[in-house]
This record gives structure tokens, sequence and C-alpha cells, in this order.
């Protein structure tokens, strides 16, 4: 083991430390899927950076070019709307990149139109030092996958028994606001066996340029993410918690360790940072760690844990 990574996977403490579905992370933040998810050295970096947990970027059967500039958009220096059209490297190339990975606690996120694309890419990736997998259910801006595949319950449920059957591995559905209300979406998931549930993805939306009166991305519709829809996030995460008792990893708008408590309050046992590593960068997982650890620690409480739910009761 790398002498350095040995030190950081030593600092794994009683207070920060979480466990959902079979997973056990050093502290509660992991990234998001999609921010700079497809390269062993920057994960490797990300770890010593103090990430708890890192979502690869979605992985599809075949590699994906994406969409042509622009392709991502900032909004009020907080949100961006992204339509990057899942451009990916595909399942051979990216198993072959993280073939090296021997301590860094990788999430690999899949994504595919049909059931019968995912036991090609698990056979891939089940024999990689890898914690488990997210299945990428509500990405909103491209055609047959992601959020097209998520708004079909049938699909949904066929998805999730196929890889049930081909790993033994922890299986996390990531759900979104498409056409079918997320508590139920997450129903099917939990129903079919999901292990957890990751919410939310990004949510379409669109800007247009005044001046040239055209549609800023290449794409015209994206998905929005950041502090815009950090609420409809929290809802979420409080009604799939709440309502089905499902482990959930919160998302959508975390960029400050209060974010991160308001996640886990909700419900969430973990959250994930993406725009905020935009606008932020790497600190930002230190600095939410400890402000999770501060919190904890006024709170006289002895694990983050302890916290994960506790507004459902009212
Ligand atoms: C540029 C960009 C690319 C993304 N790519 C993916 C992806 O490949 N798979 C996925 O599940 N989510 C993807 N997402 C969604 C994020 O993982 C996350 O769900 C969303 O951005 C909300 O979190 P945030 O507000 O912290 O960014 C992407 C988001 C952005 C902005």
């Amino acid at each position: 083991m790398h002498r350095r990574l040995k030190r950081i996977h030593e600092q794994y403490n009683d207070l920060l430390s979480v466990s959902l579905a079979g997973l056990q992370l050093r502290n509660p933040t992991m990234l998001a899927s999609g921010f700079l998810g497809i390269s062993q050295d920057v994960f490797n970096r990300l770890y010593r950076m103090g990430a708890g947990g890192i979502v690869s970027k979605s992985i599809s059967i075949e590699p994906i070019e994406g969409y042509r500039n622009p392709t991502v958009f900032s909004l009020e220096e907080s949100s961006y709307i992204n339509a990057v059209g899942l451009a990916n490297p595909g399942a051979e190339a990216f198993s072959r990149e993280i073939a090296s990975n021997r301590n860094v606690p990788i999430i690999v996120s899949l994504v595919g139109s049909s059931d019968n694309e995912f036991p090609s890419m698990i056979k891939k990736f089940d024999g990689l030092n890898i914690l488990g997998y997210e299945i990428n259910l509500s990405c909103p801006h491209v055609a047959k996958m992601g959020m097209e595949v998520g708004d079909d319950p049938e699909m949904v449920c066929a998805i999730i028994k196929k890889i049930k059957s081909n790993t033994h591995k922890p299986i996390i559905i990531k759900v979104g606001i498409g056409s079918v209300d997320v508590v139920k979406i997450a129903q099917v998931a939990k129903d079919a066996g999901a292990d957890a549930i990751t919410a939310i993805n990004t949510i379409r939306a669109m800007a247009i340029d005044i001046e040239t009166m055209m549609p800023i991305l290449n794409n015209r519709i994206g998905g929005l993410s950041g502090k815009s829809i950090k609420p409809v996030g929290v809802r979420s995460v409080y009604e799939i918690s709440k309502n089905l008792g499902i482990p959930v990893i919160g998302c959508g708008g975390i960029f400050t360790w209060e974010d991160a408590v308001e996640f886990m309050l909700a419900g969430a046992s973990a959250v994930q940072l993406g725009s905020v590593i935009g606008y932020k960068g790497l600190s930002a997982f230190t600095t939410i760690t400890k402000g999770i650890k501060k919190y904890l620690e006024r709170k006289g409480l002895k694990s983050a844990m302890e916290i994960v739910g506790l507004a459902h009761k009212y």
C-alpha cells in the first residue's frame, strides 16, 4: 500500500465514519459523478484531498463522444446548466484505467439503454478493487439513457434485477426529477433489490442568450445543478428516506458543511459534492468534513450516523 494513502486510510475515526448498504466510508463526503471522474491519478489525488468516497463519471458499454460545445454554462456563480452528453471512454478503457486501484474507495457509475447492456459492463469491473456501483437512471438530457430509462418503472426494475443477478457488490440507484415521482421510482428500485438511493441528479433546464437570441447550450436543453437545486434535493432525500427507509446518499447544491448537515438530517447517510468542486476546488472536501466534525462535537454526538434522518420526527 502506498505509504501516504495508508496514513490517510488510518484516519478513519468513529466520529466521522459512516456506513451504508455495506459501504464503509471514513467520512460522509463523496465525489459526485461527472466531476473529474475518469482518471485513476485524479482519484488518488481526490482521496489524498479528503474525499470519503469517489463516484466515477457514468460509464457506458461503448465510448460516447458527447455533445459539441458549449456544454456547460455557469449561472450566478453558484449553479451550472450542463449538457455534456454523457461523454465517457466506455467500459473497456475505463476498466483498464482503474485496474491498478488498490485503496481508493471507488464506486463505478454505469449508464445504459437497456438491461442487456449491464452484465458485460459488470464483468469488466467486478474483479477490480471497487466498492460497488451507482446506476445513473436520471441524466436528464440524453436520449434513451438516464432519465428516459428512469422514467420507465418496468425498465428500472429489469435493470436492477439484471445487475443484482450479476454481482454481489452493493448497487446504488441514482434518481432525479423526471415525469414519474422520485419517491415512486425509488420504491420501484428498492423493491427490485437496490441497496441504496442517490438523490438527486440535475434537473432539466435551459438558458437563452438575449443578444444572439439563441439557446446557450449546443444541445439547447441541459441539467441544472448547484445551489439552485438544493431545496429540491433536501425534499427528495427526506421523502425517500422517511417513506422507504432505504439508505440514501444526498446530492444537489451541497456547498458548505451546513448544507451537508441539512441533507443528513433529511436522511442522507453520505453526501456527494459536485458543482462546489467547480466553484471552490478540491479543498471543499476537507472544509466540509471539518465543519461536520465541529458540529458533531458541539452537539455532543459520538457519530455522524446519529444525525441521519433526525428531521423525520417533525
Ligand atoms: C458537468 C456535469 C456532468 C455530470 N455528469 C454526470 C454523470 O455522468 N452521471 C451522473 O449520474 N450525474 C452526473 N452529473 C450530475 C451530478 O453528479 C449531480 O447529481 C448534480 O450535479 C447535482 O449535484 P451538485 O449540485 O452538487 O452539482 C453531472 C453534473 C454536471 C454539472
